[in-house]
């Protein structure tokens, strides 16, 4: 089975919008609307994790969208780890999860992912039990510890920024998430926890396009490119 797990349990912050970030419209459809979309067709079930207080409204979005009969939704968590591992949880509650299984994780908030990324994601994953979306870095990184002055800077050359999705064996994925509950706030996203573990992950090739809508400027650049590409027809 695959399964997807979107993690949606988030505020935005950063977005500092009315509503978290994942229920804003990007030409008339909510951004988790478009995300779920491109995952529905190609895993059997959805399972989506959002804060209490919205789990009802979300459900009513997925049967707006047709998009209901496969999807589930999950309370989230205090940080993303905490999303997954419910999700996880909720998968095997329902479901009796076989050796085979995998898990593809996904940000709510990237709904510019490509279906070659999802399908590429499925296949390393199903060949080496881990796989992750990355682009290589195009900004030069350097390190600070206090933000006053610079450390050192990394040859660029070795450095990728790191997507979702992320693709992991369920079982391996959540012997690894029990082992850690304790420190979920130290991960932003599994590639940290996976290598922390010492498992091999294998890298997607990803899409500078495959962006984290994060702040106001991002939602910007989101409408621009959705109302460019439906110009061009894609
Ligand atoms: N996320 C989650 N559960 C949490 C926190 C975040 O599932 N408790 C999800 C978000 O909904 C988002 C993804 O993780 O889809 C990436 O996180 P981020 O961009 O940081 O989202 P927010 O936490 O919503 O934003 P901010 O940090 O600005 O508050």
């Amino acid at each position: 089975m695959i399964y997807t797990a979107l993690a949606a349990g988030g505020i935005g912050r950063r977005m500092g919008a009315a509503i978290p970030k994942h229920f804003l419209e990007i030409n008339g459809k909510p951004i988790i609307i478009l995300t779920a979309e491109k995952f529905y067709d190609l895993s059997d079930r959805l399972f989506v994790g959002v804060s209490d207080n919205k789990k009802a409204y979300t459900k009513e979005l997925f049967e707006k969208f047709n998009l209901s009969e496969k999807t589930e939704v999950v309370t989230g968590g205090e940080n993303r780890m905490e999303t997954i591992y419910n999700i996880l949880n909720e998968i095997e509650a329902k479901r009796s999860v076989t050796d085979n299984d995998i898990v593809i994780t996904h940000d709510a908030v990237r709904p510019f992912v490509s279906k070659e990324i999802i399908l590429e994601n499925i296949n390393l994953c199903e060949k080496y039990s881990a796989a992750g979306t990355f682009v290589k870095t195009v900004d030069t990184i350097c390190t600070s510890q206090d933000g006053g002055f610079v450390l050192s800077v990394p040859e660029r050359s070795s450095l990728y920024n790191v997507q979702t999705p992320q693709t992991v064996n369920f079982k391996l994925l959540k012997n690894i998430l029990e082992k850690h509950i304790s420190d979920f706030e130290k991960y932003t996203d599994l590639c940290g926890l996976l290598c922390s573990e010492g498992i091999k992950t294998a890298m997607v090739n990803g899409e500078y396009s495959n962006i984290k809508i994060t702040t106001p400027s991002d939602l910007k650049f989101a409408e621009g490119f959705t109302e460019k590409n439906k110009k061009e027809g894609l």
